[in-house]
């Protein structure tokens, strides 16, 4: 699929659609034991003090990657405090000239939100199985498709044997036009951000719940658009992140 380069946010889309799982020889194996990082030689440095470290630095030094996943549910509050973590309207705020502006709990350049959030769900207690659309400003899950969706899954996500017990797997769609009309093709970068800044909060929530994660970019993007019933152009599927108890713990 192409798409005209005169057209503003043209560009971006001819990207997205285009950067498929990039699957060479290095893709399947695990990330290398040298890890880069850069350090100045010759320069004046300065050592940071030891510091007590709050809340979050405890959330974010125990969060890790999961990659099996314990067939526990986690409870409907649980699932509602993680979910609202990431994306839930807040407020609105009431500014001077008397507009009510909602908030997030993320940055949003612009404050457009172009996120939506979705849910795989397989076993959270009061949840039937099925695909979910978290409707933000209403705080309520709607059931989009309550048919079987592990064997598309499957075959779209690279990672299936890591997650396949996960008991939800929150996938973010982007509705790029909400930022690109802003911000054209810069937008892009603005919404793939936002996404990571959602995940994060996911993943911090996680770990203060007692639950683990798995942040997922390898996935065949138009078999998961598809299993969510988007077209993958307007909307489209920018992140995943499984969600469940460790296996071991
Ligand atoms: C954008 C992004 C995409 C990722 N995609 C996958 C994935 O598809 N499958 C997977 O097993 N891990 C995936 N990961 C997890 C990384 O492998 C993991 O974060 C990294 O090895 C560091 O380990 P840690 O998360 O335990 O700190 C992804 C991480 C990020 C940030």
């Amino acid at each position: 699929m192409s798409r005209s380069v005169s057209d503003k946010t043209g560009l971006s889309r001819l990207y997205h659609l285009n950067s498929e799982p990039w699957l060479n020889e290095q893709a399947g194996r695990p990330p290398p034991l040298v890890q880069q990082a850069k350090s100045y030689v010759d320069v004046p440095r300065v050592a940071l003090p030891e510091t007590d470290g709050g809340v979050l630095d405890k959330l974010a030094a125990s969060r890790h990657s999961m990659r099996a996943f314990r067939d526990e549910p986690p409870g409907l509050d649980d699932f509602a405090a993680l979910i609202r973590s990431g994306y839930a309207a807040l407020g609105p705020d009431v500014l001077e000239n008397g507009q009510r502006l909602l908030r997030r709990p993320v940055p949003s350049a612009g404050g457009l939100y172009p996120l939506e959030v979705y849910a795989l769900v397989r076993n959270v207690t009061g949840l039937q199985r099925g695909i979910y659309h978290y409707d933000a400003v209403g705080d309520a899950l709607e059931a989009i498709d309550t048919t079987p969706w592990e064997e598309q899954a499957s075959d779209a996500f690279l990672s299936w044997p890591a997650i396949k017990n996960a008991p939800v797997i929150l996938c973010l769609g982007a509705t790029f036009a909400r930022t690109q009309s802003k911000y054209g093709p810069r937008g892009y970068r603005y919404v793939l951000l936002e996404a990571g800044h959602v995940a994060q909060n996911l993943c911090l929530s996680a770990v203060e719940l007692g639950l683990s994660s798995l942040c997922l970019g390898g996935y065949h993007d138009a078999q998961l658009n598809r299993l969510i019933g988007l077209d993958g152009e307007d909307e489209a599927i920018v992140y995943a992140i499984a969600l469940g108890v460790a296996a071991g713990d």
